[in-house]
């Protein structure tokens, strides 16, 4: 009572209406710290209460670290390509069936394959022959044609073996559009350099010659899933492009190409097939890669007339199938090998001239 007589000279009534104030004003603060708290949790997510034991309260992010710097090429970032020719060549290298292939939009010239089925991911895998030595090494001497070559040159020679097809016209809007591609491709690769990671792998010669045989059991066990029992891949139901590429047969590559040749071939499967292996995850022995080559490479696909090829015969690589020779060695050998003889021979002979 005494307290309420000294307090001050409101009236009964105002002093209720202090009252109601200070009530309001508490469920005010107890509401807006409420919103605060849901604020927090919003922002910050909920905190673990029941979680770890010893977490730390505080998470400290770690630092920003650069990724570290592979020691393979790199290919420059597809999104950041602005050229619209870039961007036109990128996508025949890897669309080049649905352009040039046998239902082409643009012209018919090719057997409906595309230059990334061997050129991985757009000539950018690491082992998937991708494309990051070509505009620092051409033009430059190839011993098939005797001849110094452009990057057009070497573009039409797959063009005319792989895709076992004609040759672009060198100024055709295609063939300037995938060669500014492969020059962007390598823009960042000093000149006369070929960075770890381009072309294929080179697989360790067998002590025996490739077996075809056994490579048909790699063959039906590993690969047959996709390029079909008979090899002759698998089209999209449009009909306008592979779903998997053909490994013989009509559509294939012809004699005269790369992959003809045992150890190229090897080297390709090695470090990317089946679909999903990488150099630094193989899938097949060495065995069953040089097997499995001899095997397709022994299955009927195009010819090709190669009599200009390897002017000079003593630079034709060991395991080019097709004489005449500089050696010794038939051209039994020279396509399934044992490659080391052939290669030891070679050697000998060079030191002695
Ligand atoms: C059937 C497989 C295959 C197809 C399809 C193919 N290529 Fe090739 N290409 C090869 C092989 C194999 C090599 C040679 C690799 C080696 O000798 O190490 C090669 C080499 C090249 C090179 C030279 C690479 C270098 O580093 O010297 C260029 C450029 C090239 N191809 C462009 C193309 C273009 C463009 C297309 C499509 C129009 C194409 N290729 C389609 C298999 C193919
Ligand atoms: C899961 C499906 C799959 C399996 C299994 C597979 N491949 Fe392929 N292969 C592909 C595809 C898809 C491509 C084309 C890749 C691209 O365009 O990106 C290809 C491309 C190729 C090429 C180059 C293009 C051509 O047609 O000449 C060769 C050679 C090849 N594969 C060989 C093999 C061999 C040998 C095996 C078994 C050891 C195998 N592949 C297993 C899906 C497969």
């Amino acid at each position: 009572m005494e307290a309420n007589n000294n307090n001050n000279e409101l009236s009964p009534a105002n002093q209720q209406l202090v009252k109601t104030i200070r009530q309001l004003l508490g469920v005010i603060s107890v509401l807006l710290c409420a919103m605060l708290l849901l604020m927090f949790f919003l922002i910050f997510g909920v905190p673990d209460f029941g979680g770890k034991k010893n977490a730390p309260l505080t998470v400290t992010p770690a630092p920003p670290v650069e990724k570290p710097k592979s020691e393979f090429w790199e290919a420059p970032d597809e999104n950041l390509i602005s050229d619209e020719e870039v961007k036109y060549g990128r996508e025949l290298i890897a669309h080049t069936g649905e352009y040039l292939g046998p239902k082409g939009k643009v012209q018919i010239m090719t057997n409906g394959m595309n230059c990334q089925n061997c050129h991985l991911d757009a000539g950018t895998k690491i082992f998937g022959n991708n494309y990051s030595a070509v505009a620092s090494t051409y033009p430059k001497f190839r011993a098939r044609s005797g001849t110094e070559e452009s990057i057009e040159k070497r573009v039409n020679d797959c063009m005319e073996r792989s895709l076992n097809g004609m040759p672009l016209d060198t100024g055709s809007r295609e063939m300037k559009a995938m060669v500014a591609y492969i020059k962007w491709l390598g823009k960042d690769v000093p000149k006369g350099e070929s960075p770890k990671g381009s072309g294929l792998v080179d697989v360790p010669f067998l002590d025996r010659a490739a077996d075809p045989a056994k490579g048909k059991l790699v063959y039906d066990a590993k690969c047959a899933s996709c390029h079909q029992a008979n090899g002759e891949g698998l089209l999209n139901d449009a009909k306008t492009a592979y779903t998997y590429p053909p490994l013989w047969g009509d559509f294939s590559y012809n004699n005269g190409a790369g992959l003809f040749r045992l150890s190229r071939f090897a080297g390709y499967v090695k470090a990317n097939m089946p679909l999903g292996a990488n150099h630094a995850n193989p899938q097949l022995s060495d065995e069953e890669a040089w097997d499995v080559a001899a095997f397709v490479n022994s299955q009927p696909r195009p010819k090709k007339d190669l009599r200009k090829d390897w002017p000079d015969i003593s630079k034709k690589p060991i395991d080019h199938p097709f004489g005449p020779y500089s050696d010794s060695f038939n051209e039994k050998q020279h396509k399934y090998g044992p490659f080391a003889p052939i290669k030891k021979a070679a050697e000998e002979k060079k030191k002695t001239s």
